[in-house]
Formats: C-alpha cells, sequence, structure tokens
C-alpha cells in the first residue's frame, strides 16, 4: 500500500495507459481522480474500481476545465499529492500538408493541456507542501520518429519539466517525464499492423510495451523510492531507444 492515504489525479484515464495508472494506485491505497474528455467511457472503464475512485469528465486542453476539477479535488480531500499527466492525441499528418487545426489540437491537448494541469495541480501541492509530477512524452520526441507536431509536443513537455522540477523543488515538488516506447493500447491499436511489426523488430525486447509497465514507473515515480528524482526523463522503451 505505498500509496496509502494518497491523492492522486489522472488525465485520460478512460482506457490504455491511464486507465492502467488509474487502477495501479487504486491497487496501492490512494484515491483517484480519473478524469478523461470523454465522461461516459471513464465511467465505465473504472466502474470496477471501487469507491476510492471519483470520475470526472475534464478537457484538459481547456483551462477553465481543469482548474474546476482541481476546486472539487480541493473541495472534497483538501489535498493533492500526485499529478498524472497521460491524456494525449495524435494525428497523422505529413508535414508540408499539416492543418493548422490539427496543430494546435495535438499542441493543445499534449503540451498546453500538460501545462495547464501541472500550473494547477502545482498550486495545490504547493499548498500540501510536497507531490510528485509524472508528464508522459513519448520516445517519438527523441527520435523523430512521427509527425511534427506530435514530436515538437513530446519534447516540449521534457522541456516543461525541467523548468518546474527546478522552480518546483523549493515546495517538494518532484516532476519527471516517462518516456514510453509503442506500448499495446487503443490508440497503437489503430495504426497498420505492418507498421507495429516494424517498431517492433527495432525493438531489442522484442515487443511492446504493456501499459502496467508504463504505470508501474508512474508509481515508482510518485514514491519516496525515487526521492532524489526529478527533472528526468525516464526510458520504458524495450531498450528501442537511450536518452
Ligand atoms: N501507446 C503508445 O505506444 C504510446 C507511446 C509513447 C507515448 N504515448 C503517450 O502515452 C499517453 C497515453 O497513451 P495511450 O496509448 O494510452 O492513449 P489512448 O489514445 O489509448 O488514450 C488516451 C486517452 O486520453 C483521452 N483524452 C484525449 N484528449 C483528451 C483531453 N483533451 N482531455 C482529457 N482526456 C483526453 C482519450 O479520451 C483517451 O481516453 C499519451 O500521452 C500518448 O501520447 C503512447
Amino acid at each position: 500500500m505505498k500509496h496509502k492515504n494518497k491523492v492522486v489525479f489522472v488525465t485520460g484515464a478512460a482506457q490504455g495507459m491511464g486507465l492502467a495508472v488509474a487502477k495501479k494506485f487504486v491497487s496501492e491505497g490512494a484515491s483517484v481522480v480519473a478524469v478523461d474528455i470523454n465522461l461516459e467511457a471513464v465511467e465505465t472503464a473504472t466502474a470496477a474500481l471501487g469507491e476510492n475512485v471519483l470520475a470526472l469528465a475534464c478537457d484538459i486542453s481547456d483551462s477553465l476545465s481543469v482548474r474546476s476539477v482541481m476546486d472539487k479535488i480541493e473541495e472534497r480531500y483538501g489535498r493533492l499529492d500526485v499529478v498524472v499527466n497521460n491524456a494525449g492525441v495524435g494525428s497523422v499528418d505529413a508535414f508540408l500538408d499539416t492543418p493548422d487545426e490539427h496543430w494546435q489540437r495535438v499542441i493543445g491537448v499534449n503540451l498546453t493541456g500538460t501545462f495547464f494541469c501541472c500550473r494547477e495541480g502545482g498550486r495545490l501541492m504547493h499548498k500540501n507542501g510536497g507531490g510528485a509530477i509524472i508528464n508522459i512524452s513519448s520516445t517519438a520526441a527523441v527520435s523523430g520518429e512521427g509527425p511534427s507536431h506530435y514530436c515538437a509536443a513530446k519534447a516540449g513537455v521534457m522541456g516543461l519539466t525541467r523548468s518546474i522540477a527546478r522552480e518546483l523543488a523549493p515546495s517538494g515538488v518532484r516532476v519527471n517525464t516517462i518516456v514510453p516506447g509503442p506500448t499495446n493500447t487503443p490508440m497503437m491499436a489503430d495504426i497498420p499492423d505492418e507498421w507495429t511489426n516494424q517498431m517492433i523488430a527495432g525493438i531489442p525486447l522484442g515487443r511492446m510495451g504493456e501499459p502496467d509497465e508504463i504505470a508501474s514507473v508512474a508509481s515508482f515515480l510518485a514514491s519516496d523510492e525515487s526521492s532524489f528524482i526529478t527533472g528526468q526523463n525516464i526510458a520504458a522503451n524495450g531498450g528501442m531507444a537511450f536518452l
């Protein structure tokens, strides 16, 4: 029960890694506020997890939506210990044909949304006197193997993490980035088999990651076992890239 009595906020918790993260923290004793842009999906997905999960609607790309959830957290629990910024979106666009709206959406959710949750969650943690923020980037940010908006947003998450890790350290808040490689989630299910097989061929461990394997890293980074780690990129990618 590593996270007993902690309050944990997880974004994009209706499926994939976000749902695995929510499950992991509940199993380790936390109260989890599981948010997603799709309320019905997050309610259904977390229904079996019991009364330690509060499923709420939140569009992380809208600062008012994020603020309103944080207000609810403060009212209900009076504190916040962990933020896991997992929600993300992709879009398949060749660079020269990238429409403005696709650029704005991918940056708006993956980077600006992460910023809103860090800022609003960070304010609550500052009041508590400590906490942990875990942001999710992607190996694509380092390899460049992905659409421009996605790679730019995920590289931006790393810079954001480093800056706020320095600034929030005196408040006892640690901030780190998990950098997953290809992971077996609904996001990957949309990709043609041929591409998936090509990706797997480049992974020394010979398979995609599982969402639970990312959740374990999040749990570690939120725990006292990582008490001297802040501002870092932690890769979980089967050895496909070295940061
Ligand atoms: N799956 C992979 O191979 C992989 C690899 C590297 C990084 N990542 C990153 O890991 C994270 C999780 O990926 P996944 O594969 O589980 O994704 P997924 O698409 O399976 O799930 C993402 C969830 O985020 C929610 N979401 C989307 N926009 C939102 C918004 N504006 N506000 C709140 N919720 C929103 C979706 O409704 C969905 O439930 C993402 O940030 C993704 O970019 C994934």
